[in-house]
């Protein structure tokens, strides 16, 4: 009778843990009309922060860039790359049409502590690693001799820009939190530290990595009408004409165009699927009620929403025994890579999944069923995030008048897309094209192509950079 006692609490345990589990299914359910109220939404909140600064939770901020790269952008230019938890610096050299014919890169890690210090240690770290790179020019692939260095600054969060070269920054995203620098004027700080390493260089402009991987997209493909990012954060840019902006109050461009970085991840919606978990995740973090959207899409967050979910379950039913194990505790322990991992695993014992609870989580003896359910929550995570992404682009297509068969027979509508999310979650981007021919319908979807612009934002701002410099007239 012990036994057998055991037994029958053992699988009421195990009943709660998919009843939690089909709970939190059901509220990320995301059919294909809640894709499209979704998509509708976005629409609806573009026209509004278009209209005026404040008028959506979608920013809409303007660019300054209102011409593209053409192919004719030459000569060597420099960018820095800053927005996750790398930063990078590049030297990169322009081929005019030939494009870029050379490149050297390095890539440096940002010390936690520095994430959420002061602006002058954060941008002195930053000007000390540029100018180590700098020195480290070699005879044949330098700036000719009587003309200044230029860089392009990709800077990966919300600014209000005042020119193409400079702006001011609105407010953190990503684990980023230094107060002082909020509301400065990124490239005045990025200047200044610059100058305190001895080190003579114009900052020639300032993008968003969507605004760069737009630029970078559109110069080797003309189809490029947007931008999206899938990595750390989740944002999009794409090319508007100024005339739909009512804020914009500055000469109509020649171009008669603007790109817009609209910073979607601060989108949200009564049509959103959120859950509990998603609520605490957002009390408890950086940036509360900010980046409602990028919390459930982005690769920041998603592995935090699958350990939440495992906590509930190991507290409630007991899921890993009948203590709650510590290290499941623990913010963000899981990281999306891992989860991603655990996700792919193939292995007909779950072997990946075994050892990843096991090295991250402290858990041992996991049996296969419950290796099955973290799977299985892995995929609800991801598909959820996927399937919003993919309403967000169609949010887009919508605002463009292309997501519907146009009379343009032939007519290409490249995305370009970067990050680390889109580039190593298999699964996660094999769902996000599927829901865009799903919501968009063949045809039309044909015309859509999703193209993965590899590391376009620090190329694209050297061909700002180069299309803005100093040097060209006009
Ligand atoms: C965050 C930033 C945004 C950036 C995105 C992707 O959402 O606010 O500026 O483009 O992350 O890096």
């Amino acid at each position: 009778t012990v036994l057998i006692h055991r037994y029958v609490k053992k699988s009421k345990r195990w009943g709660k843990a998919i009843a939690i589990l089909k709970e939190f299914e059901e509220k990320c359910a995301t059919p294909t009309l809640k894709l499209k109220q979704v998509a509708d939404a976005m629409t609806v909140e573009m026209h509004a922060g278009l209209a005026s600064d404040g008028g959506s939770k979608l920013k809409m901020l303007i660019s300054f860039v209102d011409n593209l790269p053409t192919g004719n952008e030459e000569g060597l230019f420099y960018a820095l790359d800053l927005g996750g938890t790398n930063f990078r610096v590049l030297r990169v050299q322009l081929g005019g049409k030939d494009g870029v014919v050379g490149q050297e890169f390095t890539e440096v890690s940002i010390p936690p502590n520095l994430m959420v210090g002061t602006s002058h240690e954060l941008f002195d770290y930053i000007a000390a690693e540029l100018s180590k790179f700098v020195n480290e020019e070699s005879e044949d692939f330098k700036v000719p001799p009587g003309r200044k260095r230029e860089l392009g600054f990709t800077f990966s969060f919300p600014v209000k820009q005042t020119s193409i070269s400079s702006g001011d920054l609105i407010n953190w995203t990503k684990g980023f939190k230094i107060d002082d620098a909020v509301g400065q004027d990124v490239v005045a700080e990025l200047r200044k530290a610059i100058e305190r390493q001895g080190l003579d260089m114009n900052i020639t402009a300032l993008v968003n990595d969507t605004v760069g991987t737009l630029a970078g997209g559109r110069h080797t493909n003309k189809d490029v009408i947007a931008a999206v990012i899938l990595g750390t954060g989740t944002n999009a840019a794409y090319v508007e004409s100024a005339q739909a902006i009512p804020k914009w109050h500055g000469d109509l461009p020649k171009s008669g165009e603007m790109v817009i970085n609209m910073e979607w991840g601060n989108f949200r919606s009564s049509h959103l699927p959120l859950t509990e978990y998603d609520y605490s995740l957002d009390a408890e973090s950086l940036n509360p009620g900010e980046q409602t959207f990028e919390k459930i899409i982005s690769g920041m967050y998603l592995g935090e929403i699958v350990r939440r979910v495992l906590y509930k379950m190991a507290e409630e039913a007991w899921f890993f025994g009948e203590t709650v194990p510590s290290k499941l505790k623990v913010p963000f322990i899981l990281r999306t890579p891992d989860m991603s991992a655990m996700h792919h695993d193939s292995s007909a014992d779950l072997n990946v999944v075994k050892t990843k609870l096991k090295e991250i989580l402290e858990i041992s003896d996991t049996s296969l069923e419950v290796r099955k359910v973290v799977v299985a929550l892995c995929n609800i995570v991801a598909t959820r995030g996927a399937r919003l992404s993919a309403a967000g682009i169609v949010g887009i297509l919508k605002k463009l008048g292309k997501d519907t068969i146009t009379n343009g027979e032939g007519q290409k509508n490249v995305i370009a897309m970067d990050g680390g999310l889109y580039e190593h979650y298999t699964e996660y981007r094999k769902c996000l094209e599927n829901t865009l021919k799903e919501l968009l319908g063949e045809g039309v979807s044909d015309s859509v192509i999703v193209e993965h612009s590899n590391d376009g934002s620090g190329t694209g701002a050297a061909l700002l950079a180069a299309s803005h410099s100093f040097y060209l007239d006009g």
